[in-house]
């Protein structure tokens, strides 16, 4: 495995995830953490990795490392910072740079021996710094440079300290995998066995472990983490596990009856189904404003769970949650803002209360979304799930302007149907990152046969995006735009218009509440 030294990059998830594509296993730890701790604590770490920062070597309260991780005992890769770090610490020197260097570049290879192996003369690299080292340390030798960076790449091959002034970890650095593969399987020496089925295979062996013959208690919502969380415990400890499903009334349709059917007759896992739909629906009397909305629905939930759990706690000890290795690192800010490493508890399921008498377990908490994927797939979870859109905690609630009744969830149940189905059907499922309808509190005039109608109005959404950070509405053909809205106005009595929302995130979000 490779460990990861976070100096606050913000590409240090990105750096963790593309060793993970070379299968071998990575962890992001803090900046801080010495060559001692590292080995304890990993004593099967094969290379270490110094991630780039936004702060300069040059200033006094630079983030620093443990010197000892230069002894050549483990290799090390510099990126960025972490080249600058590796340069001033062993006796180089770093200069304010004259100019900043943002964006595309080329670099020159002088020595394609061992890190740059299969790379010739120039190729494109991504660059992001202040700061240049313009002294290298004794024993390091130039292995790259470009037009405005003299020293872009250097190594000391006989301790395998390496340092790269550039991004090998982003898409615009062209041959940048093949960096890390060089980095990773010729000078690290690790072999590709950090695979899904490795994971599941040890997941189920440190469940076991850890759980013995007691019982577990998971709340599952249908997507993909809770659902894999789940599989991952049934072929752990069977039937040890319990899941517990609250439908709020938000579902869509069918959802509820597909979830504990996948649950009971593929899985033949127990299962807690609890219908708490009128419970949420009087909860949400009269309530129009969006964030109350939220936070009544969460509330109600944490209520439901508790009351649920209170009844259970006796017989089962354990808790499991589906969070994954982004909320952790997030959480824990490993990187130079570093305070106390504390890990927030994260919640997939709408919510869980903060505080409750369970020992927690999270089987996926060293995971990427992607590899979260993968293992599901492993652990026979079906397509469905594993590719499934993302579906927001509270449901249909906050696609319902207005108050959200069990008429409306009805009409828009039926009309997301629709866009579910027309989407699918096109081939366009996995391209969107979500499409949805929403139902707006509006009527509007139509006419139907020789009918005047006074009708509701649904606005269909669809957005492609890479993390719901930003997103871009989809630009559907006319086609498909023209097949959702015929068949919604026929099929869906209540409606006789559909608008299509073209509204980028920023300024506007991806859920209309
Ligand atoms: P916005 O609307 O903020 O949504 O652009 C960004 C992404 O987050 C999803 N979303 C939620 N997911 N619980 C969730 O698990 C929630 O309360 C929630 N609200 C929004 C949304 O669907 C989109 O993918």
């Amino acid at each position: 495995m490779i460990v990861i030294l976070d100096f606050g990059s913000q590409y240090v998830e990105l750096i963790a995830r593309r060793i993970r594509e070379t299968k071998v296993y990575s962890e992001v730890i803090p900046h801080d953490t010495t060559l001692k701790t590292i080995k304890e604590k990993y004593p099967k770490v094969q290379g270490i990795i110094l991630s780039g920062g936004p702060a300069s070597v040059l200033a006094e309260d630079a983030p620093k490392c443990d010197p000892e991780i230069f002894n050549g005992t483990i290799p090390v890769l510099g990126i960025c910072y972490g080249m600058q770090l590796m340069a001033s610490t062993l006796g180089g020197e770093v200069k304010k740079g004259i100019t900043k260097e943002y964006g595309k570049a080329s670099i020159l290879i002088d020595d394609n021996f061992d890190l740059f192996e299969g790379l010739w003369l120039e190729t494109t690299i991504w660059m992001s710094h202040g700061d240049t080292v313009v002294k290298m340390p004794e024993h390091f030798h130039k292995i790259g440079h470009t037009n405005t960076c003299e020293i872009a790449a250097i190594a000391q091959t006989k301790k395998k300290l390496y340092g790269v002034q550039f991004h090998p970890e982003v898409v615009h650095t062209v041959r940048g995998m093949e960096i890390i593969k060089n980095f990773v399987y010729k000078i690290c020496n690790c072999v590709p066995v950090w695979t899904s089925k490795s994971f599941v295979t040890k997941a189920i062996a440190e469940i076991k472990a850890t759980v013995k013959d007691q019982k577990v208690l998971c709340a599952l919502s249908g997507g993909v983490d809770s659902t894999t969380v789940a599989a991952l415990l049934n072929a752990a400890i069977g039937d040890n596990l319990t899941c517990v499903f609250i439908d709020q009334g938000f579902m869509r349709k069918n959802e509820a009856e597909r979830i504990k059917n996948l649950f009971e007759k593929k899985f033949k896992i127990h299962i807690i189904y609890m219908d708490a739909a009128e419970r949420f629906f009087k909860k949400l009397k009269g309530v129009v404003d969006p964030e109350l909305k939220r936070k009544r629905i969460g509330e109600e939930f944490i209520r439901v769970f508790e009351a649920k759990a209170k009844e259970l706690k006796s017989e089962y000890p354990f808790l499991a949650q589906g969070t994954l290795y982004p909320d952790v690192i997030e959480s824990a800010t490993v990187g130079v803002s570093k305070t106390a490493v504390k890990i927030k508890t994260h919640h997939n399921v709408g919510g869980l209360p903060e505080k409750m008498d369970f020992k927690i377990i999270e089987p996926l908490k060293k995971l990427f979304k992607d590899e979260v994927r993968k293992v599901g797939v492993e652990l026979g979870v079906p397509d469905e799930i594993v590719y499934r859109q993302p579906f927001p905690g509270p449901g249909l609630a906050i696609r319902i302007l207005g108050e959200p009744t069990p008429d409306r969830v009805k009409i828009l149940q039926d009309a997301d149907v629709v866009v579910q189905e027309e989407i699918k059907k096109a081939g366009l499922y996995r391209e969107l990152w979500q499409a949805f309808a929403v139902l707006l509190p509006i009527k509007t005039v139509g006419v139907q046969g020789d009918e005047r109608t006074y009708k509701y109005t649904i606005a269909v959404r669809a957005v492609t995006s890479e993390d719901a950070m930003t997103a871009k509405w989809a630009h559907l053909p006319y086609e498909v735009l023209e097949s959702i809205s015929s068949r919604i106005i026929n099929e869906v009595t209540d409606i006789n218009r559909v608008v299509y929302d073209i509204s980028n995130k920023p300024p506007s979000t991806i859920e209309w509440e």
